[in-house]
């Protein structure tokens, strides 16, 4: 199975990709998450991408095609993959592509969160991640069973450095402006599926298995 994960910010994209994951044993490739470990590793990719996460702007495409091109190359995603936070501009979505139709694959199904604006910015300012693994917990909607602590391998929880009111209000025009065409893209190739991002975390699981099945 090879999937996406699409959505806003916010939107959910991480916590789903975690049930995928546990269902389909694949791995989930979330830019993000490879960004920010190359931002701990302080190497000078990390260093050069921190300067626009932390101002909520999208990384130039050449480095995130780059890793993209580097990850899919992994033993580990010939079984299938979860793309999670790529593609966000149109040169990604064709580039990656390319990059499918050279490795003779394609995509199964996008799977889009639909959440407005206004919902967001409470996700972002109660959410607490994990350093070690990457889920997403949220103080009031999703709550780690221990408090701070994650439910997945015992790390203790964080905020995101770039998970403040401000910073989500370029993260949001990033998406509207750049990201939210994708959607276009994905419908007209056929693979694009809308869910609502509302329900709660287990609902959109539901919704979200059923529409795999
Ligand atoms: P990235 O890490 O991808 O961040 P993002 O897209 O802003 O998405 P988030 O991780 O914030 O949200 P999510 O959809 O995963 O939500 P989550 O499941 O955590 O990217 C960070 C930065 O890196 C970008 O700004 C950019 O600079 C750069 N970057 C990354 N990829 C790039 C690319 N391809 N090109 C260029 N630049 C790139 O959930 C959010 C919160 O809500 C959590 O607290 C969660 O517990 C809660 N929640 C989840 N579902 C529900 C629900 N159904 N109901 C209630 N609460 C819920
Ligand atoms: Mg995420
Ligand atoms: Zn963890």
């Amino acid at each position: 199975m090879n999937l996406m994960v699409f959505g806003a910010p916010g939107a959910g994209k991480g916590t789903q990709a975690k049930f995928l994951i546990e269902k389909y044993n694949i791995p989930q490739i979330s830019t993000g998450d490879i960004l920010r470990a190359a931002i701990s590793e302080q190497t000078d990719m990390g260093m050069e991408a921190k300067k626009f996460m932390d101002e909520g702007k999208l990384v130039p495409d050449s480095t995130i095609i780059g890793i993209i091109k580097d990850r899919l190359a992994q033993d580990d995603c010939k079984s299938g993959f979860i793309l999670d936070g790529f593609p966000r501009t149109l040169p990604q979505a064709e580039a990656l592509k390319t990059l499918m139709d050279d490795m003779k694959i394609s995509l199964d199904k996008v799977i889009s969160l639909n959440v407005p604006d206004e919902l967001i910015v409470g996700r972002i300012t109660g959410r607490r991640v994990c350093p070690g693994c990457g889920a997403s917990f949220h103080v009031e909607f999703n709550p780690s069973k221990i408090k701070d602590v994650c439910d997945y391998c015992g790390d203790k929880l964080v905020i995101r450095k770039d998970d403040n009111a401000e910073t989500v209000k370029s993260r949001l025009g990033a998406y509207h402006a750049q990201t939210a065409p994708l959607i276009e893209f994905y419908t007209n190739m056929g693979v694009m599926v809308e869910l609502d991002g509302t329900k709660d975390v287990s609902e959109v699981t539901k919704d979200m298995f059923n529409s795999l099945s």
